[in-house]
């Protein structure tokens, strides 16, 4: 069996290559649409995810580890996300379908963060339950920002396909 310690290392190896993948996931939506607000809230969110990338690259090397080369569960996870919800109709399928995904993701970072802080308080590694709580509550902020937003876009969408409707460019049953 791994060894406890060993076990936690590869776990905080897990979380920063999910933290490295959602960042480049993340600045890809950056493309999509032209949704001002989603824009800024996801440039935002690159940022922190970055910044947490980081934070977590330090404590494995406090701790005399390196970052994995390998992708991990939560990167293999996230990036079947990805495919399954590949091929939006349209812009502004694109942009409610990223913001889902960027929701899913928050959530699935939350299940991730909790059991590394469960399993860091088990190994007695005050350092890291610590630094995985501060990103959790990260985590949490951020889904409750994009939460709103779905809802924001999915409208959005509606009244750009009565607009294209009264124009008479398509829409039509
Ligand atoms: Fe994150």
């Amino acid at each position: 069996m791994e060894h406890t310690r060993d076990r936690l290392i590869r776990y905080i190896q897990d979380a920063q290559a999910a933290e490295v993948g959602i960042a480049r996931t993340l600045e890809g939506f950056l493309d999509d649409g032209d949704n001002e607000m989603v824009r800024s809230l996801l440039r935002d969110h690159v940022a922190v995810t970055k910044n947490q990338a980081n934070r977590l690259e330090q404590r494995l090397r406090t701790m005399g580890a390196e970052t994995s080369a390998g992708k991990g569960f939560f990167n293999s996870l996230l990036g079947r996300v990805s495919e399954i919800m590949h091929g939006a109709h349209d812009d502004y399928d694109k942009v409610t379908q990223n913001l889902i995904k960027a929701y899913a993701t928050e959530h699935l970072e939350i299940g991730m963060y909790t059991a590394l802080i469960a399993y860091a308080r088990a190994c007695n590694d005050e350092e890291t339950a610590t630094l995985a709580e501060e990103i959790l509550a990260e985590e949490e902020e951020a889904a409750e920002r994009i939460f709103p937003l779905i809802e924001q876009c999915a409208q959005a969408t509606y009244l750009a396909a009565v607009h294209d409707e009264t124009r008479g460019m398509g829409y039509r049953a």
